[in-house]
C-alpha cells in the first residue's frame, strides 16, 4: 500500500471499488419461484406487517407501504433489465471500477434444457458494456431465485438436481466468460436455507430442519461441481461463494466465549470448510454482529437501521481478520450496507467500514475489493419494497434514479483514494 495523505486512506491501486445488486431485486418482470410465492403471500404479509414491524421506531414512516399488498409484489421495480445503462452511469459517477450482479437462471433457461437466446444476448451486451467502461464484472449465478421447473423437480432438496445447476453454470460462463473473470456460484447459502427451510419466511416457507441441513449440503456440493466445471473451461476464472458472516462478540465470560466460538463455527465454518478447496477467494457479505452473553446471542437494539438491524460497521475488521486467519485466501467484500431511507447513517457507515477494512489490511488481510450493497434501491425479499438500501434512490413511479448525498460524498472519496 502507498502512503496516506490528507486523511485519505491508502488502498492498493488494483482494489475493486464497486457496488452490488441481484437480478430479481432490480431487473423487474422476472418469473420464477419467488414470483409465484410473493403473489400467493402478498396479502398475508401486508396483514401481518403491523404485528411484525409495529415496534420499529420508523413504523410511522413505513406503515403505509408495509400495509399495502403491492409492496410485496416485485413487478417492474427499477426496471434495471431495460435501464442498466443508466445504472452503469451511476457507477461511473461514483468513480467505481467493479460491479457485482447476478444472471437470472429463469430467464436464461425458462424451460428445462431450452436456452433463451435473447436473454443470453442481453447479458452478453451487459458485460460488454461494463468492460467498455472499465468496470470489472463480478457475476453471481444463484442469488436466491430459481426457475419454476427446477423447483418442481425438487430444487436443491435433491442432490441429483445439482447437475442442472452445473449445466447452467457451464453454459452461461462459456457464453459470457470472455469478459468475466470473477464468479460467485451461490449467494449466502445458509441464509437461503434458513429463511426458506427453517424460519419459513421465504419460499418454500418450511420449518424442516432436516431439509434445511440437506439443502445446505447440496448447495456445498453444487458449488464444488460448478467450480470444477468452470475451472475446466479455464483456470483463469476466480470462483467463490458469497458467504454471509456476522461477528459474535462474547462478553469475556467462559461460557460466553465457548458459545460465541460454537455460533461462529456454525455461522461461517460449517459451510466454508466444505467448499474452501474449490474457492479462489472468499466473497464476504457483512451486515451486523451479535453480542453473546452466556449461551445466548443478542442482536444490538439501540442503534439500528431502518429494518431493525444493529449497526456495527467497524466489526468488519474482526470478520475479515478471522476469515483470513482461518483460511488465508484473498477476500472480496461482495456485500455490505444498510437500509437508510433518509440517508442519515450511510456516510458514517461507509467511513467506519473503510477504516475497518483498512485496519484489517494493515494487519495482513488480503482484501481485493469492497462492493457496497446496493447500487440502487431494490426489492428486499420478504420485506418488499419499502427498505431502501440504494446508494441511489429509485422512484418506483417514474423510474428516476438519484444518487443520495452519501453516495455523492462516497464517489469523491473513491476518486481521492484512487488518485493517491
Ligand atoms: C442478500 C441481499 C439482501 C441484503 C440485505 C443479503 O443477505 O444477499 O439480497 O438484499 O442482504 O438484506
Amino acid at each position: 500500500m502507498k502512503k496516506e495523505s490528507n486523511n485519505v486512506l491508502d488502498y492498493p491501486k488494483k482494489f475493486f471499488w464497486g457496488a452490488s445488486i441481484s437480478a430479481y431485486q432490480v431487473e423487474g418482470n422476472n418469473h420464477n419461484q419467488w414470483t409465484v410465492w410473493e403473489l400467493e403471500n402478498a396479502k398475508v404479509r401486508a396483514a401481518q406487517s403491523e404485528y411484525q414491524l409495529a415496534n420499529y421506531s420508523n413504523w410511522g414512516q413505513i406503515k403505509l407501504e408495509a400495509r399495502d399488498p403491492r409492496n410485496y409484489v416485485s413487478g417492474v421495480l427499477a426496471d434495471h433489465y431495460n435501464k442498466y445503462l443508466d445504472d452503469f452511469d451511476l457507477l461511473e459517477k461514483m468513480n467505481m471500477n467493479a460491479f457485482r450482479f447476478s444472471v437470472e437462471w429463469s430467464r436464461i433457461e425458462p424451460k428445462e434444457g431450452a436456452w433463451n437466446v435473447a436473454a443470453i444476448k442481453h447479458y452478453k451486451e451487459y458485460v460488454d458494456e461494463l468492460s467498455r467502461r472499465g468496470i470489472e464484472p463480478i457475476m453471481t449465478l444463484f442469488h436466491f431465485t430459481l426457475p419454476v421447473w427446477f423447483v418442481e423437480k425438487g430444487g436443491f432438496e435433491k442432490r441429483s438436481n445439482v447437475k442442472y445447476f452445473t449445466r447452467f453454470a457451464k453454459k452461461i460462463v462459456s457464453e459470457l466468460g470472455r469478459r468475466v473473470k470473477f464468479i460467485i456460484t451461490i449467494n449466502e447459502p445458509e441464509i437461503y436455507t434458513i429463511e426458506g427451510y427453517h424460519l419459513g419466511n421465504w419460499p418454500p416457507a418450511l420449518d424442516n430442519n432436516f431439509k434445511c441441513w440437506r439443502v445446505a449440503n447440496n448447495l456445498a456440493f453444487a458449488h464444488i461441481q460448478a467450480s470444477k466445471s468452470i475451472h475446466k473451461l479455464s483456470r483463469r476464472y476466480k470462483v467463490s461463494i458469497s458467504k454471509n458472516s456476522k461477528y459474535y462478540r462474547s462478553d469475556g465470560a467462559l461460557l460466553s466465549r465457548l458459545s460465541a466460538f460454537i455460533m461462529q463455527y456454525i455461522q461461517d465454518d460449517y459451510f466454508i470448510k466444505k467448499v474452501v478447496k474449490y474457492c479462489d477467494f472468499i466473497g464476504v457479505n457483512y451486515y451486523f454482529s451479535s453480542n453473546v452473553h452466556g449461551s445466548k446471542a443478542h442482536d444490538s437494539e439501540d442503534h439500528v437501521s431502518d429494518i431493525g438491524w444493529g449497526m456495527q460497521p467497524s466489526d468488519i475488521q474482526c470478520v475479515l481478520e478471522r476469515l483470513h486467519n482461518k483460511y488465508n485466501l484473498p477476500i472480496i467484500i461482495t456485500e455490505n450496507g444498510l437500509a437508510d431511507v433518509n440517508d442519515d447513517n450511510r456516510r458514517w457507515w461507509i467511513s467506519k467500514t473503510l477504516i475497518g477494512i483498512h485496519k484489517a489490511m494493515k494487519n495482513g488481510v488480503k482484501v481485493q475489493g469492497y462492493l457496497h450493497w446496493s447500487l440502487i434501491d431494490n426489492f428486499e425479499w420478504a420485506y418488499g419494497k419499502w427498505p431502501r438500501f440504494g446508494l441511489a434512490s429509485v422512484d418506483y413511479k417514474t423510474g428516476e434514479r438519484k444518487l443520495r448525498p452519501s453516495a455523492i460524498w462516497y464517489g469523491r472519496i473513491i476518486k481521492k483514494i484512487r488518485e493517491l
